[in-house]
């Protein structure tokens, strides 16, 4: 397979990740094990930084963090210059926590509660993406209970379906986002917002799918928001000066996704704006993106031990390893497909086809169904690739399974960003009633 291009195998076979062999890291932190290559994700955040400032005058490109929220994400983020698009209390928190601008952070989110808009108001984040037209009266009363002015977009369905899983479909008419453009409920949101006097209307905000592979539903959403934003102009005169138009763009899973560069993505929805403005004989407004995936996904590869081995003569032979759906949700959620080498032996011919099985108990704890392989022994180490993005942020502690090891490597260097969870960390929000114990002692089972 084709690695990412910041990673390499060395002479001895091994799979090597920011000047650490994979075998080092495991032995060194244990499995499972999330790496992360700083170098590939800092390269990421500048070809979005890059390609804006060479085709487009103003822009702000916010990570969204819902694909890998760390307080060390917010500050390589931060660094890099991008800004932060956040959903919920605890990533604004963890982004604050960390020291990162409140005024560069984006809220976004189908249903924030009034304390989260609150906590988000004291703070002074940056935008609050409204949703909805409860979320718009709300607002509106915590920033005048707070004697400010908030500045918001408003989330717009455009109507396009994006060529992606239907769960990871957004932009659709069909959607639990956003204000439609296309049964008028946007532009009776933008009189709304207008006219309310705790909120101050910045501009519109779109995101049509995430892992989309292909350019054409970018360009549309563009175009349609676009034109929405010149209709806003005709009919109540406000001229709005930002246009996000969310995240989206697809990574390399297996050698057979051919992404878009990030370069050519950029391109394809500036020029679209621009036609558009030009179109419309209306000024360029801020151009505001929000990746995730493309800019953390495939900066992470997982390193898994290898336990069981059970072969099903005929049929099949199922490679169990130390971790699965507890930390990547996305084979059993979305039948997503990844590759994988074995990372110490990576120069080795493939021997077989193999099932990778995750540990927990339930058959669909399946990683990757069927892979070629070298012939896979117990104690190998298995790198499965892509796995930056949605993997921890969507981490569970099914069967009491801890989350893994993060670790930041590069140049040499690997620092945990994130500690295993011990099993005292699992048990530590537990609580047993009083009433329980009594009863427990009554029977004289005690348990201590
Ligand atoms: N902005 C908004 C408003 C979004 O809803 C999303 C993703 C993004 C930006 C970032 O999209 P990206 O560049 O990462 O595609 N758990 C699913 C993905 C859900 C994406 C949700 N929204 C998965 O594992 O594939």
């Amino acid at each position: 397979m084709v690695l990412p291009e910041t990673m390499a195998v060395n002479a001895l076979g091994e799979l090597v990740i920011g000047g650490e062999t994979a075998g080092d890291l495991a032995r060194r932190f244990g499995t499972p094990l999330l790496v992360y290559d700083e170098e590939l994700i800092r390269k990421r955040c500048r070809e979005y930084m890059t390609a804006l400032a060479r085709s487009y005058p103003r822009f702000f490109v916010a990570f969204a963090g819902k694909a890998f929220m760390t307080q060390a994400t917010a500050v390589i983020m931060a660094q890099e210059g991008l800004g932060l698009d956040l959903v919920s209390g605890g990533e604004i928190y963890t982004a604050l926590k960390a020291g990162f601008s409140p005024d560069r952070i984006q809220f976004n989110g189908n249903n924030k509660s009034d304390h989260e808009l609150s906590m988000a108001v004291k703070a002074g984040i940056g935008r609050v993406i409204a949703d909805g037209f409860q979320e718009l009266y709300a607002l509106d009363e915590i920033a005048r209970a707070h004697g400010v002015v908030q500045d918001i977009l408003l989330r717009v369905t455009p109507g396009v379906e994006a060529h992606t899983h239907e769960y990871t479909q957004t932009g659709q008419e069909d959607s639990k986002f956003g204000f439609s453009v296309g049964d008028g409920s946007a532009l009776e949101a933008v009189a709304q917002a207008l006219s309310l006097p705790g909120l101050s209307l910045r501009g519109i905000h779109c995101h049509v799918g995430s892992q989309v592979l292909d350019l054409s539903p970018f360009r549309l959403a563009a175009a349609i928001m676009m034109d929405f934003r010149a209709r806003i102009y005709q009919e109540t005169g406000a001229l709005l000066d930002e246009v996000n138009l969310g995240g989206g763009l697809g990574i390399r899973y297996q050698d057979c996704d051919a992404p878009p560069r990030i370069q050519d993505y950029v391109d394809a929805v500036s020029q679209a704006v621009r036609e558009a403005c030009r179109r419309h004989s209306l000024p360029l407004p801020v151009l505001q993106l929000e990746p995730g995936r493309s800019v953390v996904g495939e900066a992470g590869v997982t390193l898994y031990t290898v336990g069981t081995i059970k072969e099903i003569p005929g049929l099949r032979t199922y490679v169990s390893v130390d971790g699965g759906m507890t930390d990547n949700p996305r084979p059993a959620l979305y039948g997503a497909r990844y590759s994988a080498i074995l990372a110490q032996r990576a120069k080795e011919d493939p021997a077989r086809q193999y099932t990778i099985a995750g540990r927990c108990c339930e058959s669909g704890d399946v990683l990757i169904w069927d892979i070629d392989l070298p012939e896979v022994t117990r104690g190998d180490i298995l790198a499965v690739f892509s796995t930056g993005a949605y993997h921890y942020s969507m981490a569970s502690n099914y069967n009491r399974c801890p989350k893994p090891t993060v670790v930041l490597v590069s140049q040499g260097m690997a620092d945990p960003i994130v500690e295993r969870e011990t099993y005292e960390d699992l048990v530590a929000k537990d609580r047993i009633p009083a009433r329980l114990r009594k009863g427990v002692e009554a029977t004289g089972r005690a348990c201590s």
